[in-house]
């Protein structure tokens, strides 16, 4: 039976890093029912309609599972960001980040594999935000739950056990915010009493992202709030290679919406030069998500095997492949492993 997946190819390089994806998905002989022609963002503002327009959570309400490319989202004027809305809409309270060390590109470390956990729907990215004109003062609430902070953080104790992970390292900043890191800190600590099998310990934000970019091999899986986990996760995007080649997912109890870690990237918009890796890696996660096992080795193997022979690679990884050359060329493989071809 097809899987009915919600599509949206987003702005900027999201069409065309979506539909390498779909190329590489559709090779693997998996069938697909997609749900798309749904605008968001920008282009459904510009249509004078809201910027997660109501037909798009009600699609993922329908389907429980989207694919996703990058939104624009403006600076410091306009709309609230369309993501924030819909992890919010939809309570995708997990953000899940694998970073792994790819074949063939060169980097400072030869074995990076850490799973970042970022709570995705609380902290200071709650859209509690405020401006006094008169005194010129701006507010920012960073929000705290228990129930928020007990959910993400068991959320990565199993994916721990379940995933033969043997560490979690909790990050915060207690010792200046108190009350909201702090509270995170306490519930991260008696969470951990649950899991003897794994060990569990915590950083300071600042001394983290020093240890990630000296030490990254001594990590494991990292926990945290909304917004230093957004930073860590380009942090250690930066130790694999990029933003081209880092997959993401967005997984709440009752829906699931895979997107690659990378925004809209304007600067390269339209010229066939994105690198879809990261959507695809996304993709893998989604298929495992489907229970299409054999699918998702597939189009890992193929990705690993093309980063290893290094022919037919993107530019930000030291390639001179389009994104479409890329695409065929990892739809190609994924089809004479899966025997599709
Ligand atoms: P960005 O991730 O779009 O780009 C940062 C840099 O990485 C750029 O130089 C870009 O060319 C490069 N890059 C990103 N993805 C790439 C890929 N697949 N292949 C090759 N190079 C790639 O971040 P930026 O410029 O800060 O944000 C642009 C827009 O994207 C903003 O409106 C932002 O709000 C939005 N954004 C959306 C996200 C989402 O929808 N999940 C996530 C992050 C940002």
């Amino acid at each position: 039976m097809a899987h009915h997946v919600t599509l949206l190819p987003g702005d900027g390089i999201g069409p065309e890093v979506t539909a390498a994806t779909v190329q590489v998905l559709e090779a693997t002989g998996v069938e697909f029912k997609w749900d798309k022609h749904r605008i968001i963002g920008t282009r459904a503002v510009e249509a004078e309609r809201a910027s997660l327009p109501a037909d798009v959570p009600a699609s993922i309400r329908n389907t429980r599972v989207a694919l996703k490319g990058p939104i624009t989202t403006p600076v410091g004027k306009g709309f609230t960001s369309v993501n924030v809305q819909l992890r919010q809409e939809l309570d995708l309270y997990a953000n899940v980040r694998p970073c792994t060390t790819l074949p063939g590109i060169e980097t400072p470390f030869a074995e990076v594999d850490l799973v970042t956990f970022r709570e995705n729907t609380e902290g200071l990215y709650s859209g509690i935000e405020n401006f006094d004109e008169r005194l010129q003062i701006a507010d920012s609430i960073a929000r705290i739950t228990r129930r928020g902070s007990e959910r993400i953080i068991r959320f990565c104790f199993e994916y721990a056990r379940q995933n033969g992970r043997k560490r979690v390292t909790l990050v915060h900043k207690a010792n200046i915010l108190k009350i909201t890191s702090g509270m995170f800190l306490d519930i991260g600590r008696s969470i951990a009493e649950e899991y003897p099998d794994i060990t569990f310990d915590d950083r300071i934000i600042d001394n983290m992202c020093m240890q990630l970019v000296m030490n990254p091999g001594e990590y494991d899986c990292i926990v945290t709030t909304n917004l230093f986990g957004d930073i860590i996760s380009d942090l250690t995007a930066g130790l694999v290679g990029g933003l081209g080649v880092v997959a993401g997912a967005n997984i709440g109890d009752d829906y699931a919406v895979f997107e690659a870690v990378h925004g809209s990237a304007p600067d390269i918009a339209g010229l066939n030069v994105a690198n879809p890796t990261a959507l695809i890696r996304s993709a893998v996660m989604m298929l495992r998500h489907l229970d299409e096992v054999d699918a998702a080795t597939a189009v890992d193997q193929a990705i690993a095997d093309t980063y290893r022979d290094g022919a037919c690679l993107t530019a930000d990884v030291g390639g001179g492949a389009s994104t479409s050359e890329f695409a065929d060329h990892v739809a190609d493989r994924v089809a004479s492993i899966a025997g599709t071809s």
